[in-house]
């Protein structure tokens, strides 16, 4: 297990390529279940959680070559075999494997799934989906049974607009006999992107991106070959840090217009960005005013993004308030920040941030993927070094962070933990 160190306070500049998206690429490559010969995704990105999806299909009899950001699996010899444990743990997306596994096999054991802890990240949603879809859902000793004879399309309203249950419901519902619709359906870019690979694998689907989606089952579905959308994440994340700490940042290989809450917010803040067809420069500001953000469902500021921003914060002159109404919860990161000297205090589902400070070095630890992020960008604002362990947080969702970093001019380096550290890793 490794650590990451960062000496701070020096600006970057040059230019940085956005990887394909997290979000996406852990639902397509369960959805590649759903054909009957191979699906080659170009463009993933090169993360833990990528591989963890590869060996889980690899599991359950796929064949599955990735190199080069492209994967290809021929998922013609699947089995439906019970994933209760293992890898399934390990990352919150495997729920995707239930509406996949359902959808192809009418049966699945997956364990519940893992991920960043965030406060209760429940998947009621997932299963009202299921269950209306004619499946029958138990829970037994940590892992979901789901049985079907058959799947008949059905309408469902899911109550709490969720990614997750959005994409799970379609997944099950392409190979259902007859019509699903999915009402207050989440609209993030992830969903139309996974629509378009099952559109190309033969599925009927209409309204992706709206709250609205029409599915029509089809018997089979077939391979094809798609490439994934850019990780609008990351590249918040790197525009972020760019306005942090940039001397004229290039981001490249994005879609602005999934950025556009992000942009309003940093211009607001006073940060000079620049928008073209698929790239973006972000300029140097000569002070930041606080702003306030409340995250909301795409098209607002996204959850994911909070994190990141808020180390930016830091350094505005004045206060913010960060609102968080998706995960009330995600504010790990804030006792981290105060231990490099910023002024922050978190109230119920806000944290109230003051600046501008002057934040220094420490040793910090990564509680989940965006947390990590949000410590690489103090890290790098902070004068001295900072170290950060929970590296594995991180290494799930961010495709070479200290290559890119280290091609914008950054000082990060990764270090092996020692074995006291180690011992105390796992006592925490
Ligand atoms: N929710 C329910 N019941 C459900 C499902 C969700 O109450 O059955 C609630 C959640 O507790 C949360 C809200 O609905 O308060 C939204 O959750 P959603 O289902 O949209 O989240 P998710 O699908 O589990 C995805 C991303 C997250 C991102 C959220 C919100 C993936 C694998 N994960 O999670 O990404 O924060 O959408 O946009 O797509 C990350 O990348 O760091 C990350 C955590």
């Amino acid at each position: 297990m490794d650590k990451l160190k960062i000496a701070g306070g020096y600006p970057l500049q040059g230019t940085v390529r956005i990887s394909g998206a997290k979000n996406s690429a852990v639902a397509l490559i369960p959805a590649t279940i759903l054909a009957d010969s191979p699906v080659t995704i170009e463009g993933l990105p090169e993360i833990s959680d990528v591989e963890l999806l590869k060996s889980l299909l690899e599991e359950i009899g796929g064949t599955v070559q990735f190199s080069n950001h492209e994967m290809t699996v021929d998922p013609s010899a699947m089995i439906s075999m019970p994933l209760p444990n293992g890898k399934v743990k390990k990352l919150r997306a495997s729920y995707y494997l239930m509406g996949a596994m359902l959808g192809r096999f009418k049966k699945a054991v997956i364990g519940l799934p893992g991920g960043c802890h965030l406060g209760p990240r429940p998947i009621d949603q997932h299963i009202k989906g299921f269950e209306a879809l004619g499946a029958s859902v138990t829970n037994e000793q940590g892992a979901i049974y789901l049985r079907a004879d058959e799947l008949v399309g059905a309408r469902i309203y899911l109550d709490v607009v969720s990614v997750g249950a959005t994409i799970n419901i379609m997944l099950a519902a392409v190979r259902a006999k007859g019509r699903t619709i999915i009402e207050n359906a989440a609209k993030e870019p992830e969903i139309i992107d996974v629509a378009t690979l099952l559109t190309n694998m033969g599925a009927k689907i209409k309204g992706a991106g709206t709250d609205v989606i029409r599915i029509d089952g089809v018997d089979e579905l077939h391979g094809c070959r798609h490439t994934i959308i850019p990780d609008r994440i990351e590249a918040g994340t790197y525009l972020i840090l760019g306005a942090a700490v940039g001397d004229g940042i290039l981001i490249d290989n994005i879609i602005p217009q999934h950025l556009e809450s992000l942009i309003a917010k940093l211009r607001e803040m006073g940060v000079p960005i620049d928008t073209q067809d698929d790239q973006l420069f972000v300029g140097k500001a000569d002070s930041f005013k606080a702003v306030d953000i409340k995250t909301l469902v795409y098209p607002g500021f996204p959850t994911d993004l909070q994190q990141p921003f808020t180390s930016l914060l830091t350094k505005a002159q004045g206060t913010s308030v960060v609102t968080d109404t998706i995960y009330g919860a995600r504010f790990k990161h804030i006792d981290e920040l105060r231990r490099m000297n910023a002024n922050i205090k978190v109230e119920g589902r806000s944290a109230i941030i003051s600046g501008p400070v002057q934040l220094q070095g420490a040793k910090v630890k990564a509680s989940d993927l965006r947390a990590g992020a949000a410590l690489v960008i103090a890290g790098l604002i902070a004068e001295g070094v900072t170290e950060i362990t929970g590296v594995d947080h991180i290494d799930r969702g961010y495709s070479h962070l200290v290559e890119k970093l280290e091609g914008l001019g950054a000082t990060i380096w990764r270090e092996q933990l020692s074995k006291e550290e180690m011992e105390q890793m796992k006592q925490a």
